[in-house]
């Protein structure tokens, strides 16, 4: 194995997702703030297995079996340190760079995480000698305590104070500006700090390292906000603001999302200390995926505005893709989280989360806003919609449920309303089939010679012993039923001596000619150093995952094209029918995510 960078480790680490990571392994139930399963380790009858998603450990009280998300792995894969860690970046598409530039941007990151650390310390000494920040703390009614937490700090008027600080204690200017905390003019190419006359919220990652800096105006600048940059060490939507706190979070069952750095703070205050924010833009999924490590107990809290809403709103699609449910709070008269808090309290706060809807019943009461049901057009076209919102319910039993609350709801008749449903849902199926055929046109399709190329491009990475030749094996096995050769072919090359002239070797074997065809194309090639590269082979198999993808759903495709054309199709076989397009839809998804990448 080649050296792997700690950042990258650390990369890994923090990514991945110990419940998700375990789940794929045993079925796990969520007990308390746990979750707990049979023990894979040890035979059992009741669960003694436990996951810990903040913790991110596992333990078996059984056999004493414990660890981490990498000891699992190894156990579980049997795998070495490096291996294991290799294998939990493929699985997230982490790429891990090796060798000397990796170590080189590892030591400029450090430097830049001691910058950011060192600016902390100087807004923060700022703030407790300056008498214009503290004022305004304490009229926004916030504790001292809570300065200490988020270690809010304060940008002085100074345009050069953050600098010349930075410069005495050794550090370059070049760096200072690629974190954004120093500007140059363009007229006069002077330097000057960005942030000045702010309220300084430092923002930190879940190792709790200054990644980044909002500052609020104190001055009623134009700009109300500025934020730090993107940097190599800042990266806007993977972080999610409040998160290295939550570690020791009172409330760990929940989270509560909200827009700004003051609602955390100010929530924080009057003892919810369980708030992260996404900084007033678009939550993005990697964001949703780390919010969820936590708890998958969310709640959407953003600021009652139209704004608002519609962030909750499309925040509330993200969670779903993540096929987390997250609760939708809303806060009255336009109200932010802090103002209301501020206003009414906590009990009052307490009991907008209780209040809070599920996405369900957060869309049916905006339904029943939108339409006047005594008027008989609008109840119709409010009964399709409604219908439609139903039949988006992957789960039979929970859309009966809800089928038959909403129809008590409502005063009509369960029967009626559950007819609508099946009817869309059968429309729903033809218009799938038909977003089907449209992805696929823009999704490359597989076709022979592609499989023949990657045929030729996977023997050549295992005749040069690549180092995780082994996976690209894996990762080809779909090739053996397209090309009867793969596995033929895998067995000449364990003949095969790299030491000795390649091209007569081959000769002498004396093979089938389309065999030996094949060889020779597999032998053409000029340079064979990039097949013998760690790298070179982990980019191969993320190409060999799409077009395995691709053969796959293409083989669903032709499964479901017999069915299509079947007029009278049986119950069962209806279900197979809609069970293979909602394969396909998935396969497409994933397909459509590499396609991205
Ligand atoms: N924001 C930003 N740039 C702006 C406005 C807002 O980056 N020009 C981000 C900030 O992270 C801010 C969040 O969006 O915290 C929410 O914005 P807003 O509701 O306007 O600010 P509040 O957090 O409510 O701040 P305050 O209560 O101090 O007005
Ligand atoms: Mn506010």
């Amino acid at each position: 194995m080649p050296y792997i960078s700690e950042d990258k480790i650390n990369e890994v680490k923090d990514q991945i997702d110990i419940v998700n990571l375990i789940s794929e392994y045993i079925d796990l139930k969520q007990s308390g703030s746990n979750y707990i399963g049979l023990c894979p380790f040890h035979n059992e009858k009741t669960p003694s297995f436990t996951v810990s998603s903040q913790k991110r450990i596992f333990h078996c009280f059984g056999c004493g079996e414990g660890g981490d998300a990498i000891s699992f792995i190894m156990k579980k894969e049997n795998l070495s340190y490096p291996e294991a860690i290799q294998f939990l970046a493929d699985k997230l598409g982490i790429f891990l760079e090796t060798g000397k530039v990796d170590k080189e941007l590892y030591e400029h990151r450090k430097i830049l995480y001691a910058i950011n650390n060192e600016a902390k310390l100087y807004f923060f000494h700022n703030l407790l000698t300056n008498t214009i920040p503290k004022k305004y703390i304490k009229e926004r009614g916030l504790d001292r305590t809570f300065i200490n937490k988020y270690m809010i700090g304060y940008a002085t008027g100074n345009a050069q104070g953050l600098l010349n600080h930075l410069l005495k204690k050794g550090y370059k200017v070049e760096d200072m500006i690629e974190l954004g905390l120093v500007k140059k003019s363009s007229k006069s190419n002077s330097l000057y700090d960005a942030f000045r006359n702010r309220l300084i919220f430092p923002i930190t990652d879940i190792r709790k390292n200054i990644i980044g800096f909002g500052g609020r105006t104190l001055v009623d600048d134009r700009a109300k906000y500025i934020n730090s940059p993107e940097s190599l060490i800042y990266h806007k939507s993977n972080n999610i603001y409040g998160v290295g706190n939550l570690q020791n979070a009172s409330k760990k069952n929940k989270i509560i999302l909200v827009e700004g750095y003051m609602d955390v703070i100010s929530l924080s205050n009057n003892g919810i200390d369980y708030c992260v924010a996404s900084l007033g833009t678009a939550l993005t999924k990697e964001q949703a995926k780390l919010i969820s490590r936590y708890s998958k107990n969310i709640y959407i809290c953003y600021d009652g505005d139209d704004a608002g809403i519609k962030a909750a709103e499309r925040a509330m699609e993200i969670f779903a893709e993540l096929n987390i449910n997250p609760y939708i709070v809303q806060i009255p008269d336009g109200l932010d989280p802090d103002d209301y808090v501020k206003k009414y309290g906590k009990n009052a706060f307490d009991n907008l989360l209780e209040n809070s809807l599920n996405p369900i019943l957060y869309k049916y009461r905006n339904l029943l806003n939108s339409y006047n049901l005594k008027d008989i057009d609008q109840k119709v076209e409010f009964l399709e919609k409604l219908a439609k919102l139903l039949s988006d319910i992957e789960s039979k039993l929970t859309r009966d449920e809800y089928i038959s609350r909403f129809s008590k709801d409502l005063d009509i008749d369960n029967e009626s309303l559950l007819q609508e449903v099946d009817k869309i849902s059968n429309n729903m199926n033809k218009k799938d089939t038909s977003n089907l055929l449209k992805v696929d046109k823009k999704i490359y399709n597989s076709n022979k010679t592609n499989m023949k190329l990657k045929l030729i491009e996977s023997l050549r990475f295992v005749l040069f012993n690549n180092p995780i030749a082994n996976r690209i094996i894996e990762e080809s096995d779909f090739l053996k039923n397209e090309t009867k050769y793969w596995t033929l072919c895998l067995e000449i090359i364990q003949n095969i001596n790299l030491n000795d002239d390649l091209k007569h070797q081959i000769q002498s074997l004396n093979l089938d000619s389309d065999i030996e065809k094949i060889f020779n194309k597999v032998l053409k090639i000029k340079d064979f150093t990039e097949y013998t590269n760690i790298d070179s082979a982990n980019k191969y198999i993320n190409s060999l995952r799409v077009e395995g993808l691709i053969y796959k759903r293409d083989e669903l495709k032709e499964q479901f094209s017999l069915l299509e054309e079947n007029e009278n199709l049986t119950d069962d076989l209806k279900i197979v029918y809609s069970n293979l397009a909602m394969d396909i839809l998935k396969l497409n998804k994933e397909i459509k995510k590499f396609d991205k990448n």
